[in-house]
């Protein structure tokens, strides 16, 4: 039999030159040796489903998932908490208190600072994830840049309302943090893990993991960005809240662009944020604000590697869930009263002047009703070429220009080879006209957020502020939009930031639709239907 034979071939090995086992103590020696391999085939056995069993309750890549889409929406992984991309929770949850001087001035040690909104019952704010990938990552979803938050009053209770655009959010300063406290002497293992030790206990394998690896990792590849996107937070204008520059900081961190060698024109590409709800209607829009793209599942996917993701870590799973919610989520109706007599003939003003390009909360499909004509008068969704406007109407470049054809082919080697290739992104020559939903809590106005108030907008370009106040969520009902002169603010403008629209970027001209037709009466009427769309 082969098994004896080789038992009796590793015996050989044992023994004696000269002595012969007698038949006994062969035997004894294999009774042993048998024993043995059945001791260690249980353990084997014992070992494997212990790994099994602890796999199963303790996955090593595990995330929370919520029941309700607007709790994932809010703070379920899209796959950007991941090894690659993500910041290790422990190591994050420590950074605005061990890096309290970096913070803004006065603002409290956690990452309110930078604007994000904190729930009672959550560790981590609106918008960001945690994802557990042999230890937690933390990363940012959907509504890290699409939940906003609108108040009636200093002081009173915020709305919080999911899709909204993130009115108070300073990414730029959020950034910034994060790549300053990287470059600091203090963001070494001897000073960030007594911290964390404090905050939550570390196992030994997490500490270890922490001290030898994480830490160093993690830094360099936050110094990696920050040199990567240094020309942005070296010469541009602040984004401030509510802004960030989408295909900035993507085209140096996403495609290895040498941001150093663009021309000054193609680095500065500011956007205010936009909402997402109703994206079903959208679909098929030229959208994004110069209409780059018409698929919003491409906007989304887009969007998922500028949170943070990868090709190879994003959840599609996750993303489609976010998506089938977004796409039927109604827009917030106004929470304030409406003169709706005022906004009956407000109704008849926009059916005259802003009808055409922008539609009504129907997204076009009225427009045959209204004898508007497909191609020719018809123009929601479509991009408004800017050399056929007049100079008046022609809004600020830099969004535009910030998109390159170039850029648009490194878009489609994204997912490349798989059903989801970005291969819709297309380089355009103007800004596209877009649905007014929701248009009242979408302040400030324009790509670029140049505009604070409904009532601004329908001013000529020379007669809207030169500069105003971001940050506010508390309304303005008469004007519009968010409370944003020195005046309403108050001494406590410091904390605010300011806008100054001769920044390069911050442009605050064009778009005089109406502004010349329309009195003052009217215009007030025509404000006062904005808020119900
Ligand atoms: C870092 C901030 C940020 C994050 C995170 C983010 N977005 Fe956006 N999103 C933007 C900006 C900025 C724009 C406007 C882009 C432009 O410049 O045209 C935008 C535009 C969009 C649009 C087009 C809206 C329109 O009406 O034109 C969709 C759809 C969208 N985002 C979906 C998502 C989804 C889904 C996620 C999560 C996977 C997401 N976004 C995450 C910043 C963000
Ligand atoms: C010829 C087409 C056209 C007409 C007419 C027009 N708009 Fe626009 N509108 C646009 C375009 C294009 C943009 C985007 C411009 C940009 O962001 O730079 C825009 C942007 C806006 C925005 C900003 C949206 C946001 O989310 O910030 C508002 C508000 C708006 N329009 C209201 C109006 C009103 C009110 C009227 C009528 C008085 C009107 N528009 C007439 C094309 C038009």
């Amino acid at each position: 039999m082969l098994r004896y034979k080789r038992y009796d071939r590793f015996y050989d090995r044992f023994q004696v030159p000269g002595y012969d086992l007698t038949a006994v103590e062969q035997a004894s020696r294999r009774q042993l040796l048998r024993a043995f391999w059945a001791l260690l085939a249980l353990a084997a056995v014992v070992v494997l489903a212990l790994v099994i069993y602890s796999n199963c309750r303790y996955p090593l890549d595990r995330t929370t998932n919520y029941a309700s889409d607007e709790e994932h929406f809010k703070y379920g992984s899209i796959g950007s908490d991941n090894q690659l991309r993500g910041l290790p929770y422990e190591l994050f949850m420590v950074l605005p208190e061990v890096f309290s001087d970096l913070l803004p001035a006065g603002a409290p040690h956690d990452y309110t600072a930078f604007g994000f909104i904190q729930e009672p019952g959550h560790e981590l704010p609106i918008g960001f994830s945690k994802r557990r990938h042999v230890i937690d990552f933390a990363g940012f979803n959907c509504a890290f840049c699409h939940t906003g938050s609108v108040r009636e009053a200093p002081g009173a209770p915020p709305r919080i309302i999911p899709g909204m655009p993130a009115n108070t959010v300073d990414l730029w300063k959020f950034f910034k943090f994060l790549m300053d406290a990287a470059a600091d002497r203090r963001f070494t293992p001897e000073v960030l893990i007594p911290h964390m030790q404090q905050r939550h206990k570390l196992n030994g394998f997490e500490e270890t993991l922490y001290k030898v690896e994480i830490i160093a990792q993690v830094r360099s590849a936050l110094l990696d960005q920050k040199q990567r996107v240094a020309r942005i937070f070296r010469d541009n204008p602040p984004w401030g809240p509510g802004r960030v520059d989408t295909f900035g900081p993507y085209k140096a961190i996403q495609h290895n662009f040498d941001l150093e060698r663009l021309p000054a024109a193609e680095v500065i590409g500011t956007a205010d944020l936009p909402s997402l709800w109703n994206q079903g209607p959208r679909n098929g829009m030229r959208l994004h604000w110069d209409g780059n793209n018409d698929s919003v599942r491409e906007r989304n996917f887009s969007a998922s590697f500028g949170a943070g993701a990868t090709p190879s870590t994003v959840d599609i799973g996750a993303l489609d869930r976010v998506q089938g919610w977004i796409w039927t989520l109604a827009s917030p109706r106004y929470p304030f009263a409406v003169d709706a007599a005022a906004a009956a003939r407000g109704r008849a003003h926009y059916m005259q002047h802003c009808y055409a390009c922008h539609g009504t909360q129907d997204f076009g499909r009225e427009f045959a009703e209204h004898g508007f004509k497909v191609g020719g008068d018809l123009r929601l969704g479509m991009v408004e070429p800017r050399a056929s406007l007049l100079p008046r109407n022609r809004t600020d470049p830099y969004r535009l220009d910030s998109f390159t054809w170039e850029l648009s082919v490194h878009q489609a080697t994204l997912l490349a080879d798989t059903p989801e290739q970005l291969k819709r992104f297309r380089k355009t020559d103007g800004y596209a006209t877009m649905p007014l939903d929701g248009i009242w809590a979408r302040a400030p106005y324009l790509h670029n957020g140049s505009v604070p108030t409904l009532t601004d907008l329908l001013q000529p370009a020379a007669r809207r502020p030169k500069t105003f106040y971001r940050k506010d969520d508390v309304y303005d009902q008469v004007r519009g939009g968010f409370v944003s002169d020195a005046q309403a603010i108050g001494a406590d403008r410091d904390r605010y930031f300011l806008y100054d629209t001769a920044l390069p970027g911050n442009g605050n001209v064009g778009h005089e639709y109406g502004v010349d037709e329309l009195d003052d009466t009217q215009k007030r009427e025509l404000v006062e239907f904005l808020k119900t769309m």
